[in-house]
């Protein structure tokens, strides 16, 4: 396949104002959709594409976050930012965003599908219906918004898909069974994406972080991550920053980070799976023992 390239390190390079052909450039009746912009990835990405000078429609249930951000973005830098809050696990709630983006008068240039949340215990141990959630937050939600943005981008020939996977899609994880095979979909689904669209104007990168400090660990608990020394993790920022990169080089996936965080997580995407398994067992071992109590 080996259509894994990582980005190089640093963010040198990326100027603030001029889009690539890649990346759309700001236009004045276009907005980029963030979704998961109440916290996180989905916020840094918000606060760098408006400095960057995009108009920008913020999503996630929290209605008084995207409000406190879109003022503070609108004060610093001008641009329009609109706020429609909405439970994307609910299909009515998707339809609704998707009328209040009609609404809005402005096309969609960029789609950031950020929101997410992580179960970090045994399935058998789980909850069933927050288990279909992360399913709905992670896969279905992603695949409508791409599927209803995707073929107006395509009739202009211009627009970003950015669909944030991550690392623990590379490798089944015990204890976090049903986030693993959700980012491994989502993954696939923007690499594929991807191969379809070349050439045609419209980009597809799939984001595979590793460990990034937000509240993600206050919603999920992951207990992994306490074992993960702080040189393998990465700042929300150059999240964003080294993503816009990747797709301005017109790269499929990117990991964010340095050298030794892409040297770090890449190798486990192509190693067997006999392998990865016996280490991912003793990394989840509390998790696992989490849902047994
Ligand atoms: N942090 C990490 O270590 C890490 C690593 C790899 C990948 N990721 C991925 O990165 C993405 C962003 O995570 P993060 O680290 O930024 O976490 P975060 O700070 O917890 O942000 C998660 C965002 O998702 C939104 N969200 C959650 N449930 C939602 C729902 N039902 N409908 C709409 N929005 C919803 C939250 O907003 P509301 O609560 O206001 O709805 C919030 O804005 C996720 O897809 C995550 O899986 C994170």
């Amino acid at each position: 396949m080996g259509s894994l390239r990582a980005t190089s390190s640093g963010v040198s390079g990326v100027t603030a104002t001029k889009a690539s052909p890649r990346l759309p450039a700001p236009a004045s009746d276009a907005t980029a959709v963030i979704t998961g912009a109440s916290s996180g990835i989905g916020a840094e990405f918000a606060r760098v594409l408006a400095g960057r000078g995009y108009s920008l429609t913020l999503v996630a249930r929290r209605g008084d976050r995207l409000k406190a951000l879109a003022s503070e973005l609108e004060r610093a830098n001008g641009n329009r930012v609109d706020c429609l809050p909405a439970d994307l696990t609910s299909a009515e709630e998707r339809d609704g965003l998707h009328a209040g983006i009609l609404a809005g008068g402005r096309r969609v240039q960029i789609l950031v599908n950020s929101a997410g949340f992580g179960i970090y215990r045994s399935f058998a141990g789980s909850d069933r219906m927050r288990e279909l959630e992360q399913v709905r937050l992670l896969v279905e939600a992603v695949v409508d918004l791409n599927a209803r943005y995707l073929p107006p981008m395509l009739q202009r020939a211009s627009g970003a898909l950015i669909n944030v996977a991550s690392t623990a899609g590379f490798q089944p994880l015990p204890g976090n069974g049903t986030y693993s095979a959700s980012k491994a979909f989502v993954l696939a689904h923007s690499e594929s994406l991807a191969e379809e669209l070349r050439g045609t104007g419209v980009t597809s990168t799939a984001v595979c972080p590793g460990p990034v400090p937000t509240e993600f660990f206050d919603t999920g608990e992951p207990l992994l991550v306490h074992r993960i020394p702080r040189i393998f993790w990465c700042s929300p920022n150059r999240v964003v920053t080294d993503t816009l990169r990747a797709v301005e080089r017109g790269r499929q996936t990117v990991i964010p980070g340095s050298r030794v965080v892409r040297a770090f997580y890449a190798p486990t995407r192509t190693t067997p799976r006999r392998w990865t398994m016996i280490v991912a067992r003793r990394l989840m071992a509390g998790e696992l023992a989490r849902g047994e109590s």
